[in-house]
């Protein structure tokens, strides 16, 4: 991932990958969101570069992190595979140029309509994450005579260390299977007569910024993995590796990370040396490549407290709202002089707050800010709430040239 965030400031005007923003708006109209190619890229590159330590990788880009469709197409060129979780999903992946043979389907709630079309795509492992949809998978394989890969997300009772609502690796969550339903389903027909257990996966959540669950949790897949009868082609890693959002705040080293899946794996690479090791990670590739752009409507004042009203809603960035996230503001100029405010949008709704007690420069209507690492998980989770029409999203690629992008289309049936 990158170090810093393409926002800078070049004289006194705000800047995304040295464009000023100022002029962007004047052909956009705020709230909308802002990514860069080149920090993508470099992101995607230095992830493989770190994963290179092993002999064997397939880098499966968690597309729940942004699905916009430019975005997974550049990262299809860099060599990426995808990690999704819903049919749609699957079809942008492969629009983008992503290949079947790199894609893996996780998620607890896969249908019948999702199995189907994943199965005629050929995937490369259906990530299963209970015994019943292990037995749906085998008999829709079996209805169209082939034979599904599978592998078992493994749930590693370990508890990490990141918000609540975005922990997922211990008992009391809904994802994967435990060690002993794993080795309990091996041989019976009912799971295997139309599928083939190829690998084993382990997510324990998001915005991981410390390394001692994932160790937990990576011996954990390893004894489970040598337990089972026959060689796994692969091991699945998953993502979570989180960013400082604040400046300073403790993040993993991705050097770190790498040599402890070596070290932790080590078992079975002995077993297997070819083993192929896949990673998802979402945010660590794209968060930093992206901002969200609002405009001051107005500033208000209550007793003790300032407010600034900003154009753009909790219904268009949400992260603040769910998980009382921090993200860095870039004011439009940054005044020395600074007054401590609350950054609110219009939606009617006390959460709609992106800042609390923020130390900003004091804006005028029509200026504007920028919330820094909005490229993960910010458009993807827009709505339409208070019947606000969703942000637009603005890609600078790498020759400065600005590539509006289009309206998302969710609603198609498969
Ligand atoms: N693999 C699986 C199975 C996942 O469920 C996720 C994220 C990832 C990979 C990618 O995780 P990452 O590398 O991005 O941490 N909306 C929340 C994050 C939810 C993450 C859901 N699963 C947020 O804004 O922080």
């Amino acid at each position: 991932m990158v170090k810093s965030s393409p926002l800078s400031y070049l004289d006194s005007d705000l800047c995304f990958d040295n464009l000023k923003i100022a002029e962007i708006i004047k052909n956009n109209p705020t709230p909308f969101y802002l990514y860069s190619e080149k920090s993508i890229k470099e992101s995607y590159q230095h992830f493989s570069q770190a994963a290179s330590i092993l002999p064997q990788t397939t880098i499966c880009y968690a597309m729940k992190a942004n699905g916009q469709l430019e975005i997974l197409k550049l990262l299809a060129r860099a060599g990426s595979g995808a990690d999704i979780v819903s049919g749609n999903e699957l079809r942008r992946a492969l629009e983008a140029g992503i290949p079947a043979s790199k894609i893996v389907f996780s998620g607890v709630g896969k249908t019948k309509e999702e199995i189907d079309y994943a199965l005629s795509q050929d995937i490369y492992s259906f990530n299963v994450e209970s015994l019943e949809e292990l037995e749906m998978i085998n008999r829709l394989a079996k209805e169209k005579n082939q034979t599904a890969r599978v592998s078992f997300r493994l749930n590693p009772k370990v508890m990490a260390k990141t918000h609540k609502h975005i922990a997922t690796g211990d008992k009391i969550h809904k994802f994967g299977l435990l060690e002993q339903d794993i080795l309990e389903s091996l041989n019976q027909d009912i799971y295997y007569s139309h599928t083939k257990l190829v690998g084993l996966s382990i997510h324990i959540g998001s915005q991981l910024t410390e390394l001692e669950a994932t160790k937990k949790a990576l011996k954990a897949l390893c004894e489970c993995a040598l337990k089972i009868p026959h060689i796994l082609e692969f091991l699945d890693v998953g993502g979570g590796l989180g960013i400082n959002y604040e400046k300073d705040s403790a993040t993993i080293d991705i050097n770190e990370y790498m040599t402890l899946i070596q070290r932790e794996l080590d078992p079975y690479y002995q077993k297997n040396p070819q083993l192929n090791i896949v990673f998802e990670p979402g945010r660590i590739l794209i968060a930093r490549a992206g901002c969200f752009v609002t405009s001051i409507i107005r500033n208000k004042k209550t007793e003790g407290v300032n407010f600034m009203i900003v154009d753009g809603g909790m219904n268009d960035f949400m992260r603040p709202s769910l998980y009382n996230a921090y993200h860095e503001i870039f004011p439009s100029i940054d005044l020395s002089e600074k007054i401590s405010t609350d950054v609110v949008g219009p939606v009617c709704e006390s959460t709609d707050i992106f800042a609390h007690e923020r130390m900003l420069p004091l804006l005028k209507p029509g200026q504007f800010i920028a919330i820094a690492d909005t490229g993960a998980y910010g458009f993807v989770l827009a709505s339409n709430y208070n019947l606000r029409v969703k942000p637009c999203q603005i890609l600078i690629q790498e020759d400065k040239s600005i590539l509006r992008l289009s309206k998302e289309e969710y609603s198609q049936n498969l």
